[in-house]
């Protein structure tokens, strides 16, 4: 149920993963431009399609994508079901996604269990929807029940349905909210780029590329 065509606006591409691993059409025609100069292949969003897929073709297609990229992120269902169990054979690197609850981490203790069977490797886990209570399940927690490295924990943020809203990305629509940071500092660790932590404190607003460039070419004001 892979949603990521209508967050970001993509719904009405013709031609879909999902024509890809039904045979009808070449990867390279399922390659959209998206934000900030990401690509993106969209799953379609009708059942029939989904229906006509093979996952299977799905360690073909990453052979022909993974020329010329730096890296390629695979939005996986949870569950056993093939397109769910393929995804996590031919990753470098699953990522394991938790909500601070006691059935997620079942969940992904199962898929944890499930990729080592598969021969594939686990890269860490995401705390997500993390809430500041006591009694909650926290980044200690699910790195012990896990047994695995927690690489970010991800606030629950309200800004996160709202960029969905405008079909936008967080990190683009709301840059230095919580999430969005938090986002940020974790692909920062992938990259190996350096994270600049906001000064959210301060009563200023952040000052961004174009503001400084102003200055530096115009002067202050
Ligand atoms: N950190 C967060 N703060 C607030 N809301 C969030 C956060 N993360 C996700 N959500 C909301 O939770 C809902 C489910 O998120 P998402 O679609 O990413 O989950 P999923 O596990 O991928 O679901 P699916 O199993 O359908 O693929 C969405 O409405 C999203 O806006
Ligand atoms: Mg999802």
């Amino acid at each position: 149920m892979a949603n990521i065509a209508l967050l970001l606006g993509l719904e009405k591409s013709q031609v879909t993963l999902h024509e890809v691993l039904s045979g009808t059409a070449n990867v390279s025609e399922a390659v959209y431009e998206g934000p900030g100069g990401v690509k993106v292949v969209p799953c379609g969003i009708s059942l029939q399609g989904f229906q006509n897929s093979d996952p299977e073709k799905l360690q073909e297609v990453m052979v022909d994508l993974v020329e010329g990229r730096d890296f390629i992120l695979i939005d996986a269902p949870a569950g056993i079901s093939k397109d769910g169990v393929i995804p996590l054979a031919i990753a470098d690197q699953v990522l394991l996604v938790v909500n601070p609850e006691l059935s997620s981490m079942a969940d992904a203790l199962k898929t944890k269990v499930l990729t080592e069977m598969l021969g594939g490797n686990i890269g860490g886990a995401l705390l997500n929807r993390a809430g500041m209570e006591r009694t909650e399940i926290n980044k200690q927690k699910v790195a012990e029940l896990l047994g695995v490295t927690v690489l970010e924990m991800i606030p629950e943020d309200a800004n996160i349905r709202r960029s969905a809203a405008f079909k936008m990305p967080i990190v683009i629509k709301s840059p230095t909210s919580p999430a969005a940071v938090a986002y940020k500092r974790l692909a920062s660790q992938f990259t190996g780029t350096s994270f600049i932590e906001p000064d959210n404190g301060s009563e200023e607003p952040i000052e961004g590329f174009v503001g400084r460039l102003t200055k530096v070419l115009f002067g202050a004001k």
